[in-house]
């Protein structure tokens, strides 16, 4: 049985800590002890200290974003090595909200990437399509390929406050299957490629299955405990 990736982005939410543990709580108690599956909560910067005594088993933590200088004048921001010395293991980075809201190029998210894999950070890295990926790949080291996970992620079909479309199965693998091969040959070995946009606990097992994904990036069906759980455990019989 393969060992799928399920990322949880929670996005700018819940509003308060005391949610943020309750529904972290909900996860640790539904995922339980489910084989085949490694899933990575990524909340808001705040809760991550909150949230680290539940980073044990199968969870671990993750941030959404991260500059790329170290520490310094950079007023708002949270570096990578800070991350990092906190007990946080991955982060997200490249997200199309980013760049539609903040105007995130991806020359910042190249650097970026360089900053957080030298802090020792794994990337979650979201991409929209093959050709966005080999953009920010020009020039990447080759020996970042053991701290990288990929996202197919068409910004489409993301939902909107848990109502989305998801791209079709079939049309996704042929976007994964490219970057597959992309990855394989900058880094000589096989990097995971996740599916994102409207993932669910009913579309999911069709996109490891049929469109080849190695895992998803969930947004809003992970702040529900019971719907998130269900979506791990169907994951982990694929
Ligand atoms: P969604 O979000 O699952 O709510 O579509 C995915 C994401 O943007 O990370």
């Amino acid at each position: 049985m393969k060992k799928v990736f399920i990322v949880a982005n929670w996005k700018m939410n819940p509003q308060r800590v005391e949610e943020a543990e309750r529904i972290m709580e909900g996860i640790a108690e539904g995922i339980g002890d489910v084989k085949g599956a490694e899933v990575v909560i990524c909340p808001p910067f705040l809760f991550l200290s909150s949230l680290l005594p539940y980073a044990k088993g199968v969870i671990s933590l993750g941030a959404q974003n991260a500059f790329w200088e170290k520490e310094g004048a950079f007023t708002g921001e949270v570096s990578p090595v800070m991350l990092k010395n906190l007990g946080c293991g991955s982060l997200i980075l490249g997200h199309s909200e980013r760049k539609k809201h903040l105007g995130e190029t991806l020359d910042m998210v190249r650097k970026k990437l360089e900053a957080a894999t030298t802090a020792g950070l794994r990337v979650i890295l979201c991409v929209e399509n093959a050709s966005e990926l080999s953009q920010i790949l020009q020039g990447a080291d080759a020996s970042i390929g053991n701290s990288l996970v990929v996202v197919h992620e068409p910004s489409w079909a993301i939902s909107s406050s848990g109502k989305g479309n998801a791209e079709s199965p079939s049309l996704a693998k042929k976007e994964i299957s490219s970057m597959k091969d992309i990855l394989k040959e900058a880094f000589g070995m096989e990097v995971p490629v996740l599916y994102g946009g409207s993932v669910d606990a009913a579309n999911i097992r069709s996109f490891l299955s049929e469109a080849g994904a190695d895992g998803a990036l969930v947004g809003y069906a992970s702040l529900d405990p019971a719907t998130f759980s269900a979506l791990v455990k169907e994951a982990s019989l694929v």
